[in-house]
């Protein structure tokens, strides 16, 4: 394999320049605000909000302004949103620019139903003249960086992948994130790396950003170097190991390497639940949503299986945070 301090590098872009090439991925129930600042924190370049209704943003819907909270400490963030009206897109561009946006992204890759059905998300590829149509409404009203997120294909006789973003790329869009798996596969098989390189040679002018299991440094090395692709991004093998960003600069020689120890991990995990406690001010919702960190968090540790039960069955904010704490909290030596 390559050097590994050669594949990661900074990405310049018309108006931005990305520190290193690590991306944090939109994830829709996680990339909310405080797991964003973790990443950021932990040494991603990039982070992605999760997918966002341009409909509801332009309706005015308060639940979707609420999603799109920022903090100066995360910037670069894209907001990215989904939806497949070419007007209403670009008007939601329009406001979101108004509200301080520097960076939009097009979601062409979300595979779940309730997306398809209404022809948002991975269905536009198979209208890639309509993405084309919607990133050129969307380029005319946004002044910032404009990105489009896309699979490989609809299946495996609809591998529009490279069509989409050559068509993308044409109509405005400044990077290309495509993530190595059709739509009919899901999150089943490997993400392809032949075929991201293929997105990879066919838009040369901008960078394109690999995506699909990356959990492991060498993950990422061997991402970069078998695609071609200016950086990567890195969705599931964060939950629960946001250091994976960190590691990854190290491995590569662009941080200091250390020793990571459990006091250390228990910081990030209390500075994690500190920040979703100040996002998430009602009680039932924030105990639903840290429970998926939480459990997350302890992967791969011994007891996990059983802490984890005992996590999802706990549904009261003291018990949640003293099981946490009994478990990941390094005891004191006396
Ligand atoms: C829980 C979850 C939510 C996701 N939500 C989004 C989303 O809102 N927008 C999007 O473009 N992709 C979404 N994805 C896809 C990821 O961005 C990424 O493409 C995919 O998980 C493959 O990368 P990975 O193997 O690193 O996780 C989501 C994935 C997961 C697991």
């Amino acid at each position: 394999m390559s050097d590994p301090s050669k594949l990661i590098r900074p990405i310049a872009l018309r108006r931005v320049i990305l520190d290193n090439n690590l991306v944090l991925a939109p994830m829709a129930g996680v990339s909310n605000l405080p797991f964003r600042l973790i990443a950021k924190e932990a040494g991603a370049a990039l982070v992605f909000t999760e997918t966002v209704s341009a409909k509801g943003l332009v309706l005015g819907g308060e639940k979707t302004w609420r999603m799109l909270r920022s903090a100066p400490q995360e910037k670069p963030v894209a907001y990215q949103l989904f939806g497949r009206d070419p007007e209403i897109l670009g008007e939601a561009c329009r406001r979101l620019e108004a509200h301080g946006a520097e960076w939009i992204d097009l979601n062409v890759g979300c595979p779940v139903k309730k997306f398809i059905l209404n022809g948002a998300g991975a269905a536009l590829l198979k209208e890639p003249e309509r993405v084309a149509q919607i990133v050129a409404k969307m380029r005319a009203a946004f002044s910032g960086t404009l990105s489009v997120k896309i699979r490989v294909g609809w299946d495996e006789s609809t591998l529009t992948g490279v069509e989409v973003a050559r068509l993308a790329v044409d109509a405005g869009a400044e990077l290309i994130s495509v993530h190595g798996r059709t739509r009919a596969q899901q999150y089943r098989g490997k993400a392809n790396r032949a075929r991201i390189r293929e997105v990879v040679e066919a838009v040369p002018e901008v960078p394109v950003l690999a995506n699909g299991d990356i959990e492991t440094p060498d993950d990422a090395f061997a991402m970069l170097e078998a695609t071609g692709a200016a950086g990567v991004m890195i969705g599931r093998g964060s939950l629960g190991n946001p250091w994976l960003f960190r590691e990854t600069l190290e491995r590569a020689g662009q941080v200091p390497s250390r020793t990571r120890n459990a006091a250390e991990n228990w910081n990030l995990i209390e500075r994690h639940i500190d920040l979703m406690a100040k996002y998430f001010p009602d009680e039932h919702v924030l105990v639903h949503n840290l429970k998926k960190y939480i459990v997350a968090y302890a992967k791969g540790c011994p007891g996990a299986t059983v802490f984890r039960d005992a996590v999802q069955r706990s549904d009261e904010l003291h018990a949640l945070l003293r099981l946490a704490q009994d478990f990941f909290r390094p005891r004191q030596v006396a």
